[in-house]
């Protein structure tokens, strides 16, 4: 897989550049200075989206990086941001695995759609479980699960998205009958004493009575809760079950016109001022 989140010092503007609020909060690499041909020779700033800046020291700044944007040699990110991979014009799932998500993420949704594969599960259960994460590999943690169905929806059986969306809530929630208790990996993230709210509770009770309730509960089954770094998981091994589950466009995720496209093409432009 390509790497895309090594940061290159090189295409920072050098401190000394810098008006001394952004130098001083530390916030030059929002700041790039793409120094090849095939961008021009303009700095481009990159200002954080609300729901990254919000309640973090970064809010107070945004006026600040904003303003730079009036220096005749500087503009807002748009379009490609050479510090990222860049993707082909017709992007397909495989790219954004490749290109855009994090070691962490890459390697913990092929993790859980291998671990599905040696229980010998369905296609559905394994196609949920490639993709169940894919809003925090790419897109935005907080209500990750519906997010990702809602990006995945035009492309996958109805099931296969159901059962993304439900994992979020039924990860709180153990099923003894079935193996799943409480993960170790949340007492870490919240705490032994978190409680999730009540919209969440009442998601997991509505899940627990639906049709498809089993096919959510095996996503959190093999959703694996501290990926082996050793091991590599190589796209190649779902191409066949992607081929038959997910019903790539012709145009490339981001340009099919669906009602989901914006979601695709934030990451692929994730940097966008607008
Ligand atoms: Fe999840
Ligand atoms: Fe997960």
């Amino acid at each position: 897989m390509l790497e895309s989140t090594n940061y290159r010092p090189s295409s920072q503007v050098s401190q000394d550049e810098l008006p001394a609020s952004i130098r001083d909060a530390g916030l030059a690499h929002w700041i790039r200075e793409p120094l090849d041909d095939a961008v021009d020779r303009r700095r481009r700033v990159i200002v954080p989206p609300a729901a990254a800046r919000m309640g973090t020291p970064l809010s107070s700044y945004q006026g600040a990086l904003m303003a730079e944007s009036r220096r005749p040699d500087t503009v807002m990110m748009m379009g490609d941001n050479p510090e990222l991979p860049k993707m082909p014009e017709r992007p397909v799932l495989r790219d954004f695995y490749e290109r855009r998500f994090g070691k962490i993420a890459f390697n913990h949704l092929l993790q859980s759609a291998r671990l599905a594969r040696e229980h010998g599960l369905g296609e559905k259960v394994i196609m949920a479980c490639l993709l169940h994460d894919i809003a925090i590999a790419g897109l935005l943690s907080a209500n990750h699960g519906y997010w990702a169905a809602q990006m995945v929806a035009p492309y996958v059986d109805e099931e296969v998205a159901w059962a993304i969306e439900k994992h979020e809530a039924l990860r709180y929630f153990a099923d003894e009958s079935v193996g799943y208790t409480y993960p170790q990996a949340y007492i870490d993230y919240f705490g032994a004493d978190y409680r999730p709210p009540d919209y969440i509770s009442r998601e997991h009770e509505a899940a627990r009575r639906h049709r498809w309730y089993m096919t959510s509960r095996l996503v959190t089954i093999n959703d694996v809760y501290s990926f082996d770094p050793n091991v590599v998981v190589d796209f190649d091994e779902f191409e066949d079950v992607v081929g038959r589950n997910f019903r790539q466009p012709r145009d490339g995720l981001g340009f099919d016109g669906s009602p989901v496209a914006h979601m695709w093409r934030t990451m692929i432009w994730p940097n966008n001022f607008l």
